[in-house]
Parts: structure tokens; C-alpha cells; sequence
């Protein structure tokens, strides 16, 4: 395949094919895999999509969309011969109406720059995570972003009232108009939403906001054993709506304190810590809860932001994980069960990893308010990197197995890419694949639609 079956899609200036550009938008976070694209596009209008969409289909040359490429799963990585599609110059915002709490924006526009939008209307875009500052709204959308928010406010799904994709077969779609109330039949919005750019190309999107919520508090505490962390919840719930509840180790904190990253909580470190997050008109209900969690011997110590920038530098010691560890390289995963079973799973997979591979550590962090565990295997010093990849794929199906048994999630918000395309069927049953096949020969024909992922 050649960058020639684009020449009259774009300018030239807009067709790259020199290595720096091949390199940086060939790939996202994940580094298991080999990025080989063969020329990068960047369209400015849904009219250019479409126009590359028709010249792939032509020349059958594999399109792989790419927006902030910050996703974990390989969904943005290109394979040989095939054409990265980068939305980043579809970056407008197209319309915000405070009437209708609607902002409808391109695809490229970066997650935070919508945030601010939203503020500056004095509304609110509540979906959130480490990497607002880099990830596109259309990619968001493409993955079915969660985040550090989604105990209160939900996915990214939740919030996308309109949507215009380019399908694989050229077809521009427009829909829902962000309409609140729209019974006419199957939602295609949803199907796009979470198809990681399989079925089409979001080029724009209208996205729901919200009243600004009241000021917020962060309480750090101290846990004592993985099993309280749900009991914490449970009586926290109990008393106030909290906004967050996320959690992390010792070991996972460790790692952004030796980075400079953040700073200790308190003096005498915990094997685990819980991060809530809730509005601060509940301050006296919290400090009723902290202290019957004291009491039940389930947290140990509390620190309550007094401040903005203390409430940052909390959310900092959460938020800095994922970065921190990146380059050691780990194994990572992103599972989920329902709430109820989070408990017994956490002990399973906990006993698992003691029991079969002993040797490694795991650093353990992730939204546990929503059954959404992150579970980082860190490579011992003793085994080669490839050792320790050979030893992760042997973990991968024995824990994917204790997900399947509790009818779980085998990617709670990382999405599937290539990184979890042959595990599918521990989440999805063989039905529900057969249908996804069929609704991906309906828009992508051809397959010419980011080959070889999610299915
Ligand atoms: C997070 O919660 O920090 C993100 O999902 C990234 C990660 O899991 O590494
Ligand atoms: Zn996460």
C-alpha cells in the first residue's frame, strides 16, 4: 500500500510520510506492539473523511483513526501498510447553547479544552481522568471513556446526546441532534459509542453538560486490608453522594513518591488508602463516617483537604499512578465486576497471584466505587522482560477466568484493541460476537476500519 491512494483526498502538506510523523501518530500508550503505518492523514472537514474513507475502500487500505492516543489497549496503533487517520486538526467548537446544555464540538477537540468550555458557559463536562489534558472528545467516545467520576456522573456514553460519524462505507450519519426524548427506533448512537473506530469515524460530537457541582472535598484514608476498602464505601455511601471513590497501595503510591509526583499523606504509610471525593456541604456527615470507620478498625488514619491546592495534591497521589509506572513497563489490567462482588473477587485474584506466581508484586489501584479494579503487575528484578511477558500471558486467562465465573468485565473502560481481542469471549458470549460481526459487515464492508481490533 502507498500514501498515492490518498493524493486526492488532501493537500499534500496534510499527507505525511516522514518517519517522525509515522512514529508519533503510529501509536498509542500501550508498548507491546509494533506501529508500522505506511502514511499519516489529517483531515480538517467530515468532507475529507469521507473522501479517504471512499479511496480506502477502493485501494482496500486499512484506516486507523487516531485521536490524543493516550488508550491502553492498542486500539490506536497501526499495522503495516496501513493509514493513520489523525483527527487532531478537527478541533473546533462548533456551538455551546446554555438553553439546551449543549456543546457540540469536532472530534479533536482535547478533553480539557471542553472542560474549560463548559466552564466559561457556567455549565459543567463531568467526565474526567489523568489524561484530559491529551485525549480527544472523539476518542473518548470511540472507547467509551470512564474515569475518575463515573460513580456519580457515568461513562462517556451518558453524556453524548448527538453524534456524526463517517461509516466505513462513506455514510455520513448524523445522529440523535441532541435531543433529550428520541423513541424512533434503534439508538445507533450507542453502537458507535465503545466501537473503538470500527464501524466509523466520529468526526463530531454534541455532548450533554451539567450544572457545576458545589465545592468538593477530598479525604484520603488509610486501609488497612484490601477487604475493608468495601466496607469504607458501604458506610461513606451510606452518608454522603460521593463524586469519587477510588483507591491505591503502598507499593502504587510508592512509585509517585519516588518520582517526586507527590507527597505522603501521612506519616505512617497504610497497605492501601481510599481517595473520596464529595460535596463539601456534607463535611459534617463525612467526619461522622471517618470516624465510625476508625472505630470499626477498617481505616486507621484520614487527612480532609482544607484547600484547592491541598484537594489537588491528593487527587495528584492517584492520579500520577498510571504515569509513574509507565516506564517499568508493567502488565496491566482493567476489570470490573459488579459492586456486590468486588470483595470476594479482589481476595480471589489476590490469592491467585500469591499463590501461583509469588515472586511478582502488584501495584493495585483503580475505580473500586464502580467495581473497576486496575491491577498493575510489576516485572521482578530476577526475570527478563521477556520472562515476565511470558509469565503475564500465562495470567491472563487464569484471571480473565475468575472475571468470567462472576459474569465480569474483562475491559471495564480501557477498551478491547489488540490487547484483548482473542480474551472477548470471557465477557461476551459467542451470540452476542456473531451480532457485532454482523453490525461491523453492515458499516465496514470491506474492513477497512482499524483491521484487527476489538474483533
Ligand atoms: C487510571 O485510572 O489511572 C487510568 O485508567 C490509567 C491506568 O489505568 O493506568
Ligand atoms: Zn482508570
Amino acid at each position: 500500500m502507498t500514501a498515492a491512494t490518498f493524493n486526492n483526498c488532501l493537500p499534500a502538506a496534510r499527507i505525511r510520510t516522514d518517519d517522525e510523523a509515522l512514529v508519533r501518530y503510529g501509536r498509542d500508550r500501550t508498548t507491546s506492539f509494533v506501529a508500522d503505518p505506511c502514511v499519516v492523514l489529517l483531515p480538517e472537514t467530515t468532507d475529507e473523511v469521507v473522501r479517504i474513507v471512499e479511496a480506502a475502500n477502493r485501494d482496500r487500505v486499512g484506516l486507523v483513526p487516531s485521536g490524543g492516543r493516550t488508550g491502553l489497549s492498542g486500539g490506536a496503533v497501526a499495522g503495516t501498510g496501513q493509514a493513520v487517520v489523525s483527527l487532531e486538526r478537527m478541533n473546533r467548537v462548533l456551538e455551546i447553547s446554555a438553553a439546551d446544555r449543549l456543546v457540540t464540538c469536532q472530534a479533536g477537540v482535547i478533553t480539557q479544552v471542553l472542560q474549560a468550555t463548559a466552564e466559561q458557559a457556567g455549565l459543567f463536562y463531568p467526565v474526567d481522568f489523568a489524561s484530559s489534558g491529551s485525549s480527544f472528545i472523539g476518542g473518548n467516545i470511540a472507547t467509551n471513556a470512564g474515569g475518575i467520576r463515573v460513580i456519580r456522573y457515568g461513562m462517556t456514553r451518558d453524556w453524548v446526546a448527538g453524534l456524526k460519524v463517517v461509516t466505513g462505507t462513506g455514510d455520513v450519519l448524523d445522529l440523535n441532534h441532541g435531543l433529550v426524548k428520541n423513541n424512533t427506533g434503534y439508538d445507533l448512537r450507542h453502537l458507535f459509542i465503545g466501537s473503538e473506530g470500527t464501524l466509523g469515524f466520529v468526526v463530531e460530537a454534541t455532548m450533554r453538560l451539567a450544572r457545576p457541582p458545589e465545592a468538593q472535598r477530598v479525604l484520603v484514608l488509610a486501609v488497612p486490608r484490601l477487604d475493608d476498602l468495601m466496607r469504607v464505601l458501604e458506610t461513606f455511601q451510606s452518608a454522603v453522594d460521593l463524586s469519587a471513590f477510588e483507591f491505591f497501595s503502598e507499593l502504587a503510591l510508592g512509585r509517585v513518591l519516588a518520582h517526586g509526583r507527590g507527597q505522603r499523606p501521612f506519616a505512617t504509610p497504610s497497605p492501601f488508602y481510599a481517595l473520596l471525593e464529595f460535596d463539601a456541604s456534607a463535611d459534617d456527615k463525612a467526619v461522622t463516617a471517618f470516624e465510625a470507620c476508625i472505630a470499626a478498625n477498617v481505616a486507621t488514619d484520614g487527612v480532609l483537604s482544607q484547600s484547592d491546592a491541598q484537594m489537588q495534591s491528593l487527587w495528584a497521589l492517584r492520579e500520577n499512578i498510571s504515569e509513574s509506572l509507565a516506564q517499568e513497563k508493567p502488565y496491566k489490567n482493567d476489570i470490573a465486576v459488579r459492586i456486590s462482588d468486588v470483595p470476594d473477587f479482589l481476595r480471589e485474584v489476590d490469592t491467585l497471584v500469591k499463590s501461583r506466581y509469588p515472586d511478582v508484586e502488584v501495584a493495585w489501584y483503580g475505580h473500586i466505587g464502580d467495581g473497576n479494579l486496575h491491577l498493575n503487575i510489576l516485572k521482578p528484578a530476577a526475570l527478563s522482560e521477556p520472562e515476565f511477558v511470558d509469565r503475564c500471558h500465562h495470567i491472563s486467562p487464569e484471571l480473565f477466568a475468575l472475571v468470567q465465573a462472576r459474569n465480569g468485565s474483562i475491559s471495564a473502560e480501557h477498551g478491547v484493541g489488540l490487547l484483548k481481542r482473542d480474551f472477548l469471549g470471557y465477557s461476551r458470549a459467542p451470540e452476542e460476537i456473531a451480532a457485532m460481526r454482523a453490525m461491523k459487515t453492515l458499516f465496514d464492508p470491506n474492513g477497512i476500519l482499524n483491521p484487527g481490533k476489538l474483533l
